[in-house]
């Protein structure tokens, strides 16, 4: 505990001041390549564990074939060319998402990619999908052996030109076709359907053509779950109506969800969000939304899917609201940013707090029992 205390101290009043006066993308690729110089090495892995991570059973779930120590994962975005997979469990995380990748490399849209709001604690997003495409991905992961559920998010290639529906469907088909046919142990699938920062005006929202997507990916016949990551702009009829298309074929989950479009939103401190470039927004104002559709979602379908939550978390306490919600998983990125790489052992080490305070078990007891 002194220890957590004393690196949430020192991230706080020292990393962070440094971090947050630097351009973010430039603190984005030294803090990854750090990760990746200490996953490659057993004996700083175990530094890390050491000092990051913390497990204990009530956190363990076993969740469609695939072994969790603990439910807090890191969130499609931040490993963009899954190059943090050996770091991850060592920092504490129970599993994790690489990508968004896509079929074709992709420089992204220009910069200013990324950018900060601390005040409103968010992070402003125009990356549009930068990412090197599945070929890189998947011969830098051909002899890979994972730790933890590591997973892979798929989304259309950000062309800049239009493509057709059919094109995107293609586009999309053709980089599951290449996980399945590799050699790469990624576990799980994330399609994402929701990346607001796109060009052209492909779009997977209404349900004609979100059934022509999932119809054409299903019909692979793939080897590993598939999770829909969904948007939280759209209103509740219109998730609903994605949720009953998605429950209409072979996806055993859905993540709530990608990023906040509306700069209207009261989460917003309002002069930080009118001064701030082009794209989308994490963190905090994204939290409200998420929760409110992950307990739709619950309601809905029962456990019929399984949800994992993604948006704002940045406590225990946040990452328990989503599981009361009805989330058995919760993911993160923005949180991590602002309060440190310790926050990971921290949420795992309050949410057994809370587990106990509320005579639950373990997380699956807990799963969805705000929303019954
Ligand atoms: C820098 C950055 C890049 C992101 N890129 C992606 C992406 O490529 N694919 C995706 O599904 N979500 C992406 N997201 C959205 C996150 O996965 C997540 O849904 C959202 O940020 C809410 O979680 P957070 O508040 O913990 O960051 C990105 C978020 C951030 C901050």
């Amino acid at each position: 505990m002194f220890a957590t205390s004393f690196q949430r101290f020192a991230y706080r009043n020292v990393a962070k001041p440094i971090f947050f006066r630097m351009d973010p993308e430039f603190v984005h690729d030294a803090v990854t390549m750090v990760g990746r110089i200490l996953g490659f090495c057993p004996c700083l892995r175990r530094a890390t564990k050491f000092f990051l991570a913390y497990g204990h059973p009530s956190l363990e779930q076993t969740i469609l074939g695939m072994h969790f120590h603990n439910p807090v994962g890191l969130t499609a975005g931040f490993d963009y060319k899954a190059l943090l997979t050996r770091i991850l469990p060592a920092v504490g995380f129970g599993f994790g998402t690489v990508g968004t990748i896509s079929n074709l490399p992709c420089e992204g849209n220009s910069r200013p990619r990324l950018g900060r709001l601390p005040l409103s604690r968010s992070l402003l997003v125009n990356k549009g999908f930068r990412n090197p495409g599945i070929a890189a991905v998947l011969s830098r992961h051909a002899q890979s052996r994972f730790a933890i559920p590591i997973g892979i998010s798929i989304g259309k290639t950000n062309l800049p030109r239009p493509m057709t529906q059919a094109e995107a469907i293609s586009d999309i088909v053709s980089s599951f076709r290449q996980v399945e046919a590799s050699r790469a142990s990624f576990q799980y699938y994330e399609l994402n359907v929701s990346c607001p920062n796109l060009f052209g005006n492909v779009e997977f929202y209404s349900p004609g053509h979100l059934r022509e997507l999932l119809s054409a990916v299903t019909s692979l016949q793939l080897t590993r779950p598939v999770f829909v990551k969904m948007p939280i702009s759209e209103g509740d009829e219109d998730v609903s109506a994605m949720l009953d298309v998605i429950m209409g074929f072979r996806v055993k989950g859905v993540i709530f969800g990608n990023l906040q479009k509306d700069r209207k939103h009261p989460s917003f401190v309002p002069d930080e969000v009118v001064s701030a470039d082009k794209g989308h927004f994490s963190g905090k104002p994204t939290e409200l939304r998420s929760n409110e559709l992950i307990a739709l979602a619950r309601r809905k379908c029962g456990s019929a899917l399984v949800i994992i939550g993604s948006g704002g978390v940045f406590s225990a306490e946040d990452a328990y609201e989503k599981i009361r919600l009805g989330a058995s998983l919760v993911q993160l990125a923005t949180g991590m940013i602002f309060e440190g790489p310790q926050l990971i052992g921290e949420i795992n080490r309050g949410l057994v707090r809370l587990l106990e305070r509320d005579g639950y078990k373990s997380i699956s007891d807990a799963v969805g029992t705000a929303t019954r």
